[in-house]
């Protein structure tokens, strides 16, 4: 099954599905230029929906609607509120192995209920496939063409389901959940965030005020941002999102695994846990392995430890897709959707940490780890246009510079409304002088 499914994540494959994956992500800085810089937008919740939707794309040749329901309002059996809920029941599972007997209690049966519809939605998924077969660059296609060795048949859908149940379960918030620690990583460095755009301006993939829209990205352009990619591997080194997950056992009958010349035998049976954040993370391994610094992956073999040698072979310090035959199967498809979101968001956006994710302390304080590792208060940001479309009536368009003006207003409003004063009947407002500002459409008025 494993090897059927690994086509479908080939270097061929995945260029053939790059247009698809570039426009999912496209649609997500649509949606953030439509929701505007002053609300947060939660965009640990922005980037799983995305990556969703690239699953969808890939796996199904689907548009799973999930990036732009943002603007509205999730119902119970959409893709993302089906998913994200199945996933929470599936992680509440796993921290209480006794939880589904549980009957007295109404979470146990509501998450019963989101794990019903999440089924029922890849059983639609599964008869669309079956009726109208996907393109041949899908996971659906290469799915639909395994063969049984046992029966020399296709496979049914009784088999096929979980399978596809696990690819979307597997896909979603792993790289959203990854995507969002990148950008909180590079929201707390300036000088990182520089350089990520002194590359994409190199490129012409930059929006200015000379060129507001930047040019689509390229599939020749993915290798060419070395810098980008380079914060994208350190990110995963920091934040590993599946950093606690993988568990092993050696070969059954293969006898008791021998390690470091003698020193550390391995029982035959025994469960072994690979703990990637604590290597990532390690001071034996890494040199200031709390500092980001995407640098070191401009060095050659920076994922082997330096002049270490383990039975002939270098000895790994990175592996956030773990290591080994059951390794993530897909990682190829999650680091081109990394690169083509992250490239695409930051060439139209800078992202600021909202107010309420507090400091750097706090959101490191709030991380949490159910399968996959996230920030328990999202990743509140502000999604600042790098040039903003000229708003009817107003005089500049809305850049971050203005952004910082406007919460300081809103700021020192906030203050005044304490005596009586009502922000929302004001709007937005933009800050001009001392003591006059004016609003989206270019009205002025006094503070
Ligand atoms: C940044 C994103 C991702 C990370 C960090 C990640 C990480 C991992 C890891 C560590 C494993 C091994 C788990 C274990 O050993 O127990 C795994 C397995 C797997 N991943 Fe990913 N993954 C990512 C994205 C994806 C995507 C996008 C898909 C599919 C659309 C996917 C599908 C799978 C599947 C099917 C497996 C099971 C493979 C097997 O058992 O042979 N992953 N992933």
């Amino acid at each position: 099954m494993r090897k059927a499914v690994a086509t479908a994540f080939s270097t061929c494959n995945l260029r053939t599905n790059f247009p698809g994956i570039r426009k999912t992500c496209m649609q997500m800085v649509e949606v953030l230029k439509e929701l505007g810089p002053d609300g947060p937008v939660d965009m640990d919740n922005a980037t799983c929906r995305m990556s969703l939707d690239v699953t969808g794309q890939v796996g199904f040749g689907r548009d799973m609607g999930a990036t732009r329901a943002l603007l509205g309002r999730d119902e119970p059996g959409q893709a993302i509120s089906a998913t994200q809920a199945a996933l929470a029941e599936a992680e509440m599972g796993l921290i209480d192995p006794l939880r589904r007997y549980k009957l007295w209690r109404p979470d146990v049966w509501a998450g019963k209920a989101a794990t019903r519809r999440y089924h029922e939605m890849i059983s639609r998924l599964m008869a669309d496939i079956r009726r109208e077969r996907p393109s041949e660059a899908t996971i659906a296609a290469h799915l639909l063409d395994v063969v049984d060795p046992r029966t020399g048949k296709t496979l049914t859908d009784e088999f096929l389901q979980p399978q596809i149940a696990q690819l979307f379960l597997a896909g979603s918030e792993t790289t959203g959940h990854q995507a969002s620690w990148a950008m909180y990583a590079v929201s707390q460095d300036a000088e990182v965030e520089a350089k990520i755009t002194e590359e994409l301006a190199s490129l012409c993939l930059l929006a200015t005020h000379k060129s507001p829209q930047p040019r689509p990205l390229q599939w020749d352009d993915l290798k060419r941002l070395t810098y980008l990619n380079a914060v994208i591997k350190e990110s995963m080194r920091m934040y590993p999102v599946t950093g606690a997950v993988p568990l092993r056992t050696p070969v059954k009958g293969g006898g008791d695994v021998t390690l470091g010349g003698g020193k550390l035998v391995i029982p035959e049976g025994a469960v072994l846990h690979m703990p990637i954040a604590a290597i990532h993370l390690s001071p034996a391994l890494w040199d200031n392995p709390d500092r980001l610094d995407p640098d070191r992956w401009l060095q050659e073999n920076a994922e082997y430890v330096p002049n270490a040698m383990l039975n002939g072979k270098c000895v790994k310090r990175y592996m956030p897709f773990a290591e080994g035959a059951r390794n993530c199967v897909a990682q190829t498809l999650a680091q081109l959707n990394l690169t083509t979101a992250l490239a695409q968001l930051y060439g139209s956006f800078t992202f600021r940490l909202a107010s309420e994710m507090g400091t750097a302390e706090d959101v490191r304080a709030a991380e949490q780890t159910m399968v996959t590792l996230s920030c328990v208060k999202g990743m509140m940001m502000h999604a600042i246009p790098r040039v903003a479309p000229v708003r009817a009536g107003s005089r500049q368009p809305f850049c971050e510079k203005q952004f910082c003006q406007r919460r300081e207003v809103l700021q020192s409003r906030k203050r005044v409304h304490s005596s009586g004063y009502s922000i929302e009947a004001q709007g937005s407002l933009i800050k001009l002088g001392d003591n006059r500002v004016h609003n989206y459409l270019g009205q002025p008025e006094l503070v």
